[in-house]
């Protein structure tokens, strides 16, 4: 299940003839992706009629509806899922849908293929502007408002589906299998995958196919589903349905992990959740919940954006690396996200370009010539995530001249993180009470009670905390290991010569363009320096840093008087691995008792699930990367809250998963 250290590489995307008919053709799998003659009327009769949707809408138990695919190919059944959700009255639940691919087509192949059904141009525009880079990992596109959640997982089948039952169940409510052929494409049919079906499918999931093919029908059965075959589309024979009546069909799994991540429970969806601290963190969260009907309180101590988020203006950043890790593959999926998530925000008005921020695209400087070849050739097939760029070639994009080569990311940007979360909190199920203090949590019968110094400022069965660098100071979360670490901007007035910059900077430190008539020029990075005044010092460095990858500004930048400088100080809260902590608050106490047996064989695999904290969770140690990492973070804590799939695999969900600090230690002996 791990791809630590493994090769990172795009996909390879699929290869398309085009039939006479002007209908997508695999070069791979020598197949078609949906019959030439009737593609739509087949799969609308093969999946949608065959898993008896809107009927099943009508009634569901559940906020949400999750349909999980296997083999996304040109979308088409997403997009009639998606256009019959539209078309069924409400109340509805939301819908929920997963989609495995490992060969995606590109997006010219895409945007031909979904020509050919006008009857869908609304629905298609709208996934063809979100849709992804061949780039491997899950991929979350949220449409509708949050009300559909398409969820692409762009790897091979049997990895995914592993992941996706490693969760343990109950999230799957309709499989549409839809793989090329059997024959010609086996691995789409396997008994692993119809056991890892099973496992992953709440009671009575269905699945719809249009083979019937009879070691798949058989494959099925023994995994528990009941099959049933209904005549085939025009002049196909037979395709196959069903429903799963018997989840324990499938022998118990041998474990291969601690399940430590994973919490015994299920707790209902809460209806409202008190969220403290207003910086990023918090208000992704908050709007994250709204968008499920959600009521949420926030609760901040000061004003909002007023600590960590509160600087004019913040890089989008990433990492790339050569092979996966958590730290690169969750700063890639937030990264994608993360554009995909402003750039919403700036298209539609709610925030306005230039002033709120900008998707300007972002140049950084690297003087790691090796890796910069090695990333070259990695980087061809997805030139919208990055570009290897040389001096020349990135100041004909930057206007500016500097002397180094580096990584070029057209969907990055500056952000002002206060904008975001202003927008964010606008919502009417969201309500904000500022300057409330040190907020402390008191458990009470029903859940939490929220405190201020000396008043109870609401009751809730659901907590976030997300209170950046103090969030150790609340609810005996003492033992966090998150590290303060401060930094200073400088606001440099923008002049003839520093306006010439069109696109975001980042040396040693980052400039963007202008915004209103300044540079947000940053930023100092020290340990344990608890000084919150403004230092000239401070300045001079930020200046002499830029002068340095600059050297065009040295003299313009000598000029300037540091001590009649403006500029902000800052705390950004880090974890040791750099990652940030998102979940589910472990019970420590439980946890040291539980997997004890971990101080002497660190290897040792137990079976018993993680034992969590009621209704508190947390979104913390987002460090120098927050306009990054809080998007995405907050979706993943909206859907563990609301029981929806998580967009993560495994690996990275343990990977962000604030326990994990504690079985580190007991693994090193030394709690
Ligand atoms: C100098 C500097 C430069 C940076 N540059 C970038 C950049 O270019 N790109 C980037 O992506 N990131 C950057 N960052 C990091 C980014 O700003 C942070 O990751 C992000 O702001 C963290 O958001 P947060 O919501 O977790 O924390 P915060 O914004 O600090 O929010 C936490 C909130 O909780 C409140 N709070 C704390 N305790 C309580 C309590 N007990 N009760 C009630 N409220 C409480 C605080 O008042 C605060 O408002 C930078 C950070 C600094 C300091
Ligand atoms: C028949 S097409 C899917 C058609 C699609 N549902 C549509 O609406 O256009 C089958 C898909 O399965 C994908 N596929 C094949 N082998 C795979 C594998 N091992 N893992 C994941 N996807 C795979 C193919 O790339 C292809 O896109």
């Amino acid at each position: 299940m791990t791809r630590s250290n493994t090769p990172w590489r795009p996909l390879t995307t699929a290869k398309i003839d085009w039939t006479s008919d002007n209908s997508p053709h695999s070069c791979l799998f020598d197949d078609v992706y949906y019959s030439p003659e009737n593609g739509l009327e087949e799969s609308e009769y093969v999946y949608l009629q065959g898993s008896n949707i809107p009927q099943r809408w009508a009634s569901h138990p559940h906020p949400s509806f999750c349909v999980a695919e296997a083999g996304f190919g040109t979308g088409l059944n997403f997009l009639l899922t998606w256009k019959m959700w539209k078309n069924q009255g409400k109340p509805r639940p939301h819908l929920h849908y997963i989609s495995i691919e490992k060969h995606p087509l590109r997006l010219d192949d895409m945007r031909r293929a979904l020509a050919g059904w006008p009857a869908l141009n609304e629905y298609s525009a709208a996934l063809l502007g979100a849709y992804p880079e061949p780039i491997p990992g899950q991929h979350r596109i949220v449409l509708e408002d949050g009300a559909v959640i398409l969820d692409l997982w762009l790897q091979d089948i049997e990895q995914a589906i592993e992941d996706l039952a490693s969760y343990g169940g109950d999230i799957v409510d309709a499989w549409y299998l839809d793989g090329f052929a059997p024959d010609r494409n086996p691995e789409m049919w396997t008994e692993r995958l119809f056991g890892c079906m099973a496992i992953a499918s709440r009671n009575n999931a269905s699945f719809a196919t249009f083979t019937a093919a009879g070691h798949v029908r058989r494959g099925l059965t023994r995994a528990g589903f009941q099959v049933s075959k209904s005549p085939g589309f025009g002049h196909k024979r037979e395709n196959m349905y069903g429903r799963l009546t018997d989840k324990s069909a499938m022998p118990p799994r041998r474990r291969t992990i601690t399940p430590w991540d994973l919490s015994g429970d299920t707790p209902p969806q809460p209806q409202a959740v008190v969220i403290i601290g207003a910086g990023v963190a918090g208000c992704t969260v908050a709007a994250a919940l709204a968008k499920r009907d959600i009521r949420v309180h926030v609760v901040e101590s000061g004003r909002v954006a007023s600590a960590g988020s509160g600087n004019d203006q913040g890089v989008l950043y990433t990492r790339l690396s050569q092979k996966h890790s958590p730290l690169s593959d969750f700063s890639l999926q937030s990264f994608t996200f993360a554009h995909r998530f402003y750039q919403r925000l700036l298209s539609s008005g709610v925030l306005q370009q230039g002033v709120d921020g900008e998707i300007c695209g972002s140049f950084h400087q690297s003087d790691n010539l090796e890796e910069l070849a090695a990333m070259n050739l990695l980087l061809q097939s997805v030139p919208d995530l990055a570009r290897v760029l040389s001096a020349d070639q990135a100041n004909e994009l930057l206007g500016i001249r500097q002397l180094s080569g580096g990584y070029w990311y057209p969907h990055s940007g500056w952000m002002r993180p206060s904008s975001i979360c202003h927008a964010l909190l606008e919502r009417p199920n969201i309500r904000v009470t500022e300057n409330a203090g040190k907020v402390q949590l008191a458990k009470t019968d029903r859940g939490w009670a929220v405190k201020s110094e000396n008043q109870v400022l609401d009751e809730a069965d659901c907590v976030v905390i997300a209170a950046g660098t103090e969030s150790g100071l609340i609810a005996d979360l003492g033992w966090l290991p998150l590290q303060a670490i401060r930094g200073q901007t400088s606001t440099l007035a923008t002049t003839e010569k520093f306006s010439e910059l069109r696109a975001a900077l980042c040396h040693r430190g980052y400039i963007s363009p202008a915004r209103q008539g300044n540079h947000c020029i940053g930023a100092t990075f020290d340990l344990r320096d608890d000084d919150t005044n403004i230092r000239a010092v401070d300045h001079r460095r930020n200046l002499d840093t830029l002068a340095s990858a600059v050297p065009d500004w040295q003299a313009a930048l000598a000029d300037i008087d540091e001590h009649q400088m403006k500029g902000r100080v800052g705390y950004r809260c880090a974890s040791p691995d750099y990652l940030p902590l998102v979940g589910p608050v472990p019970d420590r106490t439980l946890f040291l008792q539980n997997y004890a047996a971990l101080r002497k064989n660190a290897r040792q695999i137990i079976s018993s699930p993680g034992n969590f904290i009621p209704g508190l969770y947390l979104t913390t140690g987002h460090g120098s990367r927050g306009l990054t990492s809080t998007p995405l973070a907050a979706e993943i804590l909206a859907s563990i809250i609301c029981n929806e799939p998580v967009p993560l695999s495994r690996e990275l969900y343990r990977a962000i998963s604030p326990a994990r600090f504690i079985i580190r230690d007991l693994r090193r002996n030394k709690v």
